[in-house]
């Protein structure tokens, strides 16, 4: 039986974060050996933000690094830059046109953007979700693993996907999120406010490439209060988000232990903290340390790139060609 085909991009606007990893990249490396997978570098969504020239070409390359540094495996899985195969942007196009201006301008990533951006709301903006769908559809996936935040791109990307199907014949499948953990996930940040993000809250989200008393001195930050008064009592959002990472990085008898200091009310968050950075230290520097060395060998990062574009393209041309038959294009 043919397996399943899976694709998932990240767009190369900054450094990669324990958000990615856990929404993410932690995900393309469990599913690597079971499905037919294709994970790329998303750099012309990066553009919609207009990012200096300067900053795209490391980005790209970072994010590149850091994604075979987290585990994936570039012999397994297709690893590719978006820009590097055209008929994405030509798949986009068409479906530009089953795309309505409402359901676009609807979205919450829209609204969030033309908010915090308002003197460059441009039509790559507008029409993010149906490049996003372009993407997805290209291989004909049926499994996009992504954070919580991607969750309303899927659901629009069903919709195209079905409306290009209805209007012109069945291609492609209709893919949904996907999280190992069954639920889709969200990192907060370490303020409480908001989610870990590449380009917000700097200073509450853990990067894959702070250094280890970056590390230290964000989570000994974090908010916390005085603690629980009553026992077994609820936690705030702040204190469960510091549950939530330490659960991610940390030994069971280490939160084992926190969990029932919080219930008893003998918790002291000076120590948990201090626990939760020595256990994020010896997660993330093994990751950052394989990156930088990765990032020091261009050719072979471009040599991976040039490898990933060429079993892409296999694949999306094939997509495009029965596109373009059915859509009516083959003069
Ligand atoms: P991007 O680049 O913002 O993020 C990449 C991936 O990381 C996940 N993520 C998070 N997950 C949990 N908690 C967080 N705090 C967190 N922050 C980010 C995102 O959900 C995503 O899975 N539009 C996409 C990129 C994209 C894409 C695609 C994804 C373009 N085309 C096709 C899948 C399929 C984005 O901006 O992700």
């Amino acid at each position: 039986m043919s397996k399943e085909v899976v694709v998932s991009g990240i767009r190369s606007t900054g450094y990669l974060h324990l958000g990615n990893y856990f929404g993410a990249i932690q995900n393309y490396v469990k599913m690597q050996d079971d499905y037919n997978c294709y994970f790329f570098v998303a750099d012309y969504h990066a553009l919609t933000t207009l990012p200096d020239p300067k900053e795209l070409k490391p980005n790209v390359y970072r994010v590149i690094a850091e994604n075979i540094a987290s585990g994936l495996n570039p012999e397994k899985v297709a690893l590719y830059v978006q820009s590097d195969v055209p008929e994405i942007p030509e798949l986009y196009l068409m479906l530009n046109m089953l795309a309505y201006k409402g359901e676009l301008e609807k979205t919450a990533s829209f609204k969030e953007k033309a908010r915090s951006q308002p003197d460059n709301i441009n039509a790559g903006l507008l029409t993010y979700p149906s490049l996003m769908a372009a993407d997805i559809i290209i291989h004909r996936a049926h499994k996009v693993p992504v954070g919580k935040d991607q969750e309303q791109h899927l659901e629009m990307t069903r919709n195209f996907a079905g409306r290009f199907n209805h209007r012109y014949g069945e291609l492609f499948p209709e893919p949904t999120a996907f999280n190992f953990g069954e639920q889709l996930i969200k990192i907060p940040s370490l303020d409480g406010k908001g989610k870990m993000s590449k380009s917000e809250n700097e200073n509450a989200t853990i990067y894959l490439a702070d250094e280890d008393d970056k590390i230290r001195k964000k989570i000994m930050k974090a908010k916390t209060d005085g603690g629980p008064t009553e026992q077994n009592s609820e936690m705030p959002d702040y204190i469960e988000n510091i549950f939530m990472l330490m659960k991610l990085v940390s030994s069971e008898e280490n939160y084992d232990k926190f969990l029932a200091d919080f219930n008893k009310c003998e918790i002291r968050y000076g120590d948990m903290k201090k626990q939760l950075a020595e256990d994020m230290i010896a997660f993330v520097s093994p990751i950052r340390e394989k990156a930088a060395n990765l990032q020091n060998d261009i050719p072979m990062l471009q040599k991976i790139m040039q490898a990933g574009k060429e079993k892409a393209r296999a694949s999306a041309s094939e997509t495009l060609a029965n596109a373009r038959k059915l859509i009516g294009i083959n003069y």
